[in-house]
């Protein structure tokens, strides 16, 4: 045990920050297109001095929309993940059942959130922009390793979210206030999450002596190995966005460097966000000291 959390709070402090889809989008809340979507630590987008300003913003809510998906489909496996983390122990402590079962219908409504923020961007874009899928095939390649290797990804997504919001959009007063509301609501929820997954990395730690530990680790780092292969698809897909929502073609030099600055992008906000985090770092040293030494010499690659 290296922390003081509990099923008990978490639960607790869920209750009180609880909402509603409706009360975050609908009627008058709209997303505002004049506006950037994302905050320019994880878009990057000044970084392509060929961009002229509105260009830097489409390509910046062509990220954003990305952001929605990507979010919709990690929450797809972390939505069977929690359930089945849940089901074996439905007679055990009734705090950490009615925890867990509280996380995995906050991930529920927010993947439906995500979609339905997903169906106004499609609405009013203009041009439709692919994305990285089928999320069920992509859950289910996840959930195919070792659950440890499974709920450090978890933690890895929770705390990352937590380091996007507190770290960039909260006082980025140029973000769509639309856009700004979604990830604030987002992140309010995963707080718990996050205190949730190391409770779920604890447990599922307990018996495994330091060859099953790392098992878990190196099966981490291969689904981060995956995601990263999805990344580099992403960037081709919004690079094809941009060209057909801007109608502008980029050279060959300017294609190469859109390729290689945005796949840095992705790669920090997606994986270099969550492997360089204190508090997974913490968790993956608590586990076993080499563990947090492994990630700490691959995440240079992904800042
Ligand atoms: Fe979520
Ligand atoms: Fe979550």
């Amino acid at each position: 045990m290296l922390n003081t959390y509990s099923y008990q709070t978490a639960l607790a402090a869920s209750e009180v920050v609880h909402w509603r889809i409706e009360d975050i989008i609908g009627g008058e809340k709209r997303l505002d297109f004049t506006k950037p979507f994302m905050p320019e630590s994880l878009a990057r987008v000044e970084e392509l001095s060929f961009l002229d300003r509105d260009e830097k913003r489409i390509l910046n809510q062509i990220r954003g929309n990305a952001y929605l998906c990507i979010f919709g489909l990690v929450e797809e496996f972390i939505l069977p993940f929690v359930l089945d983390q849940t089901r074996p122990q439905l007679n055990g402590d009734d705090y950490r059942v009615r925890a867990l079962l509280q996380f995995a219908g906050e991930e529920a409504k927010h993947i439906q959130l995500f979609k339905r923020f997903r169906q106004e961007f499609e609405e009013s874009f203009g041009t439709h922009c692919p994305v990285i899928g089928p999320p069920e095939a992509i859950a289910k390649a996840i959930l195919a390793h070792d659950p440890l290797g499974v709920a450090i990804t978890t933690l890895h997504i929770e705390w990352m979210v937590q380091r996007h919001y507190v770290d960039s959009i909260k006082d980025d007063q140029q973000l769509d206030a639309q856009f700004k509301s979604l990830l604030k609501h987002h992140w309010i929820e995963e707080v718990q999450h996050a205190k949730l997954d190391t409770l779920m990395v604890e447990s599922l730690a307990v018996g495994r002596d330091e060859a099953a530990r790392m098992k878990g680790v190196d099966e981490y780092l291969e689904i981060g190995g995956f995601l990263d292969a999805g990344l580099k698809q992403q960037v081709e897909f919004d690079l094809g966005s941009f060209e057909r929502a801007t109608g502008r073609e980029l050279n060959e030099a300017e294609e190469e460097e859109f390729r290689r600055k945005q796949l840095q992008a992705n790669r920090w906000t997606y994986l270099g966000t969550g492997m360089t985090h204190e508090k997974v770092l913490e968790t993956l040293e608590w586990l076993i000291p080499a563990a947090r030494q492994k990630v700490e010499s691959i995440s240079a690659a992904f800042v």
